[in-house]
């Protein structure tokens, strides 16, 4: 066994902890971080990045057999699926390489290892080639999530998680997809384009549960439209084999269907990596789901220990893990610091995509709020038109009173990068004139935001103004 002293150590090199390390570097701390599987954690290696890089190409292969409209006639479009994984994979690489070349380059020390604690300051990694005991005054545990098992669908054979739906060597021809949540769609929609015939089984009465209904019916039109089922309220029970794939058990509003796959997915959420880390021989105690409680200053409240990421709860996004990273380095590095955001933004790469900030019309409404609605719908965006691109609509929150700007909902083309404008907006607190007198570009998609706020006061210029609503 080796001892190492470092002044930090974090355990797991997901864009929670890899950018805890950087930073921690940065500010001068001689850091350790540990990871089992690899740098870059789920997001880069089973989740964002792959997935994206799917969902991306299959939008490419859909819009070049549908370009026809456009007066390109592309013969005969087909998918060589196997250069598709290979461009992904290449993808990945060169993401946790260019990782690993950060973490190097600013002096911080990657081990790929198990980490265990084994009491106050003191972790134990278990590596390849035997054991190191690290000596560390700051910890932090950014271990992240990984996806639930539901009775009965243990992950093997035709059954998949998302990582096994990231490295399949063909596309499945008929897909059933248990969750329709954020990865239930975004792959379902994905793999449907590619060819597969595609059911997604939905436990509650809407797809994206919690999502605002205005935004989901874009996506859920959309998925009909292009021929994948829908099943709502809708409960997988179990499944036999039956070839080399499945014949799935559901019951839909109490009728018993079964449905036959050659593949799987399951995608009915996350749960958090707290298990087998020795958390209870310094009394961190998670709670009833897994999760560790910590302040703004990501402090779990046993000293020398912090939680980053999936691991503290949600919204588990690995934007907020990273911000929080920021934060626990500086507090550390014994720097005034605060996780004090006033949004996350979410993004949903469905078809169209979904991406929001600040409140929701729901939450507006529980919070005793008098709002201001302004709608602006892509299929009036010039910009939108020239790329084809027309579904969808974005929606404003705005404070009936103040003028604050209060939540963004985006459903359509680059909702992922239109966003930024709205969070960052919300963020500075910024009020109905703030956007509405920015120069927008044109013709931009962007200009769809400005135009949603003067909707909500009723001063649009590219769409009519309906009478000034307040909810
Ligand atoms: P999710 O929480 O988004 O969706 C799970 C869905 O499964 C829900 O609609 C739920 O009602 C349904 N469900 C639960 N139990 C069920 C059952 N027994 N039968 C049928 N349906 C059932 O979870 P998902 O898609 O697994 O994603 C996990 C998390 O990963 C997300 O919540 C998100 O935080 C993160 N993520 C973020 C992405 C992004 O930022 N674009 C992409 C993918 C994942």
């Amino acid at each position: 066994m080796t001892t190492k002293q470092v002044d930090a150590l974090v355990i797991g090199a997901g864009p929670g902890g890899y950018v805890a390390a950087i930073r921690l570097a940065q500010l001068g701390k001689k850091t350790l971080v540990v990871d089992r599987a690899h740098v870059g954690g789920v997001c880069l290696n089973v989740g964002c990045i792959p997935s994206k890089a799917i969902i991306h190409a299959a939008k490419t292969f859909e819009k070049t057999k549908s370009a026809d409209t456009m007066g390109i006639i592309v013969e005969s479009a087909h998918l060589d699926f196997t250069r598709l994984m290979k461009w992904k994979n290449g993808i990945v690489s060169k993401l946790t390489g260019g990782v690993a070349g950060l973490l190097k380059g600013n002096g911080a020390e990657y081990l790929a290892g198990n980490a265990r604690i084994v009491g106050p300051g003191v972790v134990e990694v278990t590596t390849d080639t035997g054991m190191t005991q690290v000596h560390a005054p700051h910890i932090v545990i950014a271990t992240g999530s990984r996806p639930i098992e539901i009775p009965g669908f243990a992950f093997g054979g035709p059954i998949m998680g998302s990582t096994e739906a990231l490295a399949l060597e063909a596309v499945p021809e008929r897909l059933v997809v248990i969750g329709g949540g954020y990865i239930g769609l975004e792959l379902g929609s994905a793999y449907a384009k590619l060819g597969s015939d595609v059911t997604v089984v939905e436990a509650s009465r809407q797809l994206l549960p919690g999502q605002d209904p205005d935004l989901v019916a874009v996506v859920a039109k959309k998925l009909k439209a292009k021929g994948v089922k829908v099943l709502t309220e809708a409960k997988a029970l179990g499944w036999e084999a039956a070839g080399t794939g499945a014949r799935v058990r559901i019951e839909v509003n109490g009728t018993m269907q079964t449905l036959d796959a050659d593949k799987v997915l399951v995608t009915v959420g996350r749960r958090p990596n707290s298990e087998n880390l020795g958390l209870e021989a310094v009394g961190l105690k998670p709670d009833a789901r897994g999760f560790l409680a910590v302040d703004a200053q990501l402090r779990t409240g046993v000293p020398g220990f912090y939680a980053i990421g999936d691991v503290v709860g949600q919204p588990m996004l690995a934007h907020k893990a990273s911000a929080e990273a920021e934060v626990v380095a500086a507090v550390i590095a014994g720097k005034p610091a605060a996780f004090d955001a006033k949004t996350i933004p979410a993004v949903i790469f469905t078809d169209p995509e979904i991406a929001t900030c600040g409140l929701t019309p729901e939450q507006a409404a529980a919070a005793g709020r008098a709002v201001l609605v302004g709608k602006f719908p892509f299929a009036a965006s010039g910009r939108a038109m020239t790329t084809g691109e027309t579904e969808g609509l974005v929606k404003v929150l705005v404070d009936r009173d103040t003028h604050e700007l209060l939540g963004f909902g985006i459903v359509g083309p680059q909702a992922s990068d239109l966003i930024a404008e709205g969070t960052l907006a919300i963020e500075m607190g910024a009020f109905v004139e703030d956007l509405a007198l920015t120069v927008h570009a044109h013709p931009t998609l962007a200009e769809t935001l400005m135009e949603a706020v003067k909707h909500a006061v009723g001063e649009a210029v590219h769409t009519m103004n309906a009478p000034v609503m307040s909810r």
